[in-house]
């Protein structure tokens, strides 16, 4: 689907927001609180992406760090998936940084993450660096990378 709306969610999305993210994420998920933190979490932006504002399907939460930003989460609901959403609120993350100035845009994925590798490619990203058992089961993230 073309035409996803993007927003800013606010803290009172909390809920919607950790309910998202553990649909997305499964066991890999950060635990309600910390999701929920994002809202306070200094530099830090949610976006929600859906057909309406009723109902986000998918989120991405980002951190502005001045010259660089960097992604902290992305997930889109399984029954939305494929029809380009996370491309979109992607590529409204990236939009944002580069408004508010920043030149290099970072984030982590695991290495068997296929389709966010995929998303991620997609969008100009390559790799830059590993971070060694980043993940709560031990497994190593890789750090990718693009200019913005
Ligand atoms: C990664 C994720 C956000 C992608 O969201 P999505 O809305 O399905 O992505 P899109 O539909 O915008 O896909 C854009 C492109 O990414 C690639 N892609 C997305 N999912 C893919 C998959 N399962 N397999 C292969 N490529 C995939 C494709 O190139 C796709 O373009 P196409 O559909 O035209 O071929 C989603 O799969 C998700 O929420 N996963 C669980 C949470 C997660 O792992 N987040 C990332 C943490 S680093």
């Amino acid at each position: 689907m073309t035409g996803w709306r993007i927003w800013t969610a606010i803290k009172e999305d909390a809920d919607a927001l950790a309910e998202l993210e553990a649909l997305a994420f499964g066991g890999r998920s950060w635990g309600a609180d910390n999701v929920k933190e994002s809202f306070v979490a200094s530099r830090v932006t949610v976006l929600f992406g859906g057909e309406s504002k009723s109902k986000p399907q998918g989120f991405a939460v980002w951190r502005d760090l001045g010259d660089e930003a960097e992604l902290l989460t992305i997930g889109v609901a399984a029954a939305a998936r494929r029809k380009g959403l996370g491309a979109a609120l992607l590529a409204a993350v990236l939009d944002a940084a580069h408004g508010v100035g920043a030149n290099r845009f970072f984030l982590e994925v695991g290495a068997d993450n296929a389709a966010a590798r995929a998303l991620y490619a997609r969008a100009g990203f390559s790799q830059v660096g590993v971070r060694k058992a980043y993940y709560a089961d031990g497994a190593d993230a890789d750090v990718l990378a693009r200019d913005l």
